[in-house]
């Protein structure tokens, strides 16, 4: 039989079903407990009425969230863009150019060295309470390499994303029609068995709205769902073809015209902004309130790759979202949990209903707040994922 622990204590807790808490989105429970079995989460509540089980952990008057599911990073790579990073904030913009680098250093690297480095990574993701992450392919460019670095993601997720089209292999660039046939034909057959999801980088100098379906469309055929690199350095038909191929997520989504937030809004599809890239590259700001008001759901994750966004923190991505995005904390919080969830698909993740995972962030605070008004504060003191206190 599986043990049961109950967290007590808890100042504000935070379950993202509205009917267990205060009927806000958030479900805010005041003074209270969780109860967790084996993997799953089995009760929450006022601390009061907790049922009795066999371990006791004291919150100390400290806030519960469910874990962060950080929906879009690009952790398979290896090298360092320092250089270019400084070159940015002495005036250069970003133009994505620089994925050559990282593209040559992870074919360099070994297979031991790029798990390495997304150990590295994720470890510190989960330091700061993500209990749930993609990650993707598109620092390989060949089928060896591409296939290679979805099997290495595969062994620490289930979220692995098909990216052979992050943009043309530069032993292509004579022949771009060329690199999308290889990526919908032998690098998709290759890279499908270890790939939940297929995603492009729909933009000027990557791939055109015609190319981008084409992939997309590939990867449907042979069981992949599509995510999209849409409209993060310019507009573009990336957001409309996501609505239109029903793209579980259209990511960045920076430059909008109102019929591209007309059509999230009408859509199954959800707005997966990265403000981290924007941080780094100096870029404008996705207009999170203009989703928002208009009823497309939201999701913020950290993009965490070495070019456009080398931070893993998802706190550190709600300050951003809330000062720089105009979202207030609920919102931020919220979609940096459940709306990360929706953003995969996931109804197991991202909420504290009974039978959900048992994936928790403790908060050295008294309220999920925090994480916006304390910038950053490494304010993550506790996470569970699965059940397990892993931190
Ligand atoms: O999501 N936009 C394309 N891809 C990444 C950046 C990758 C890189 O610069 O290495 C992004 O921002
Ligand atoms: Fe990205």
């Amino acid at each position: 039989m599986s043990s049961s622990t109950v967290i007590t204590n808890i100042a504000t807790l935070v379950t993202n079903d509205p009917s267990l808490g205060d009927n806000s989105p958030l479900g805010l429970i005041q003074d209270a407990a969780v109860v967790i079995d084996g993997d799953r989460i089995a009760w929450t509540g006022e601390s009061s009425k907790a049922p009795a089980t066999d371990n006791r952990v004291d919150a100390g008057g400290r806030a519960v969230l469910p874990g962060f599911v950080d929906s879009h990073s690009h952790l398979v790579f290896a090298g360092d863009r320092t250089q270019e990073f400084n070159a940015r904030m002495s005036g250069r913009s970003y133009t994505a150019g620089g994925i050559r680098t990282t593209v040559a250093a992870t074919r360099a690297a070994t297979d031991a060295e790029l798990e390495r480095n997304l150990t590295h990574y994720l470890a510190e993701a989960l330091r700061q309470g993500t209990t749930t992450f993609e990650t993707k392919s598109g620092y390989g460019l060949t089928v060896e390499d591409e296939s290679r670095a979805l099997r290495i993601a595969a062994r620490h997720t289930d979220e692995v994303t098909y990216l052979g089209a992050h943009i043309v292999s530069p032993d292509y660039a004579d022949d771009p029609a060329a690199y999308v046939a290889l990526v919908t034909g032998e690098m998709l057959d290759a890279c499908a068995p270890h790939a939940r999801w297929i995603d492009v980088f729909c933009e000027k100098g990557a791939f055109d709205g015609d190319q981008a379906r084409a992939i997309l469309t590939a990867g449907q055929a042979k069981g992949l769902h599509p995510r999209i690199h849409a409209n993060q350095l310019s507009y573009g038909p990336g957001v409309q073809l996501a609505v239109e191929l029903d793209a579980a997520s259209a990511d960045h989504c920076t430059h909008l015209t109102d019929a591209d937030v007309d059509a999230l809004a009408n859509s199954g599809t959800v707005a997966t902004l990265l403000p981290g890239a924007e941080f780094s590259t100096r870029a404008e700001w996705p207009d999170a309130r203009r989703l928002l008001d208009a009823g497309v759901t939201v999701a913020l994750s950290t993009d965490c790759n070495p070019g456009s966004s080398f931070t893993s923190s998802v706190p550190f991505c709600i300050a951003l979202a809330v000062r720089d995005m105009h979202m207030t904390p609920d919102e931020a919080v919220w979609s940096a949990t459940a709306g990360g969830a929706a953003a995969l698909r996931r109804t197991d993740i991202g909420h504290l209903t009974p039978g959900a995972y048992a994936d928790l962030t403790l908060l050295d605070a008294p309220s999920h707040v925090h994480l916006a008004y304390r910038p950053g504060v490494p304010l993550v003191s506790g996470v569970w994922r699965r059940g397990v206190r892993v931190v």
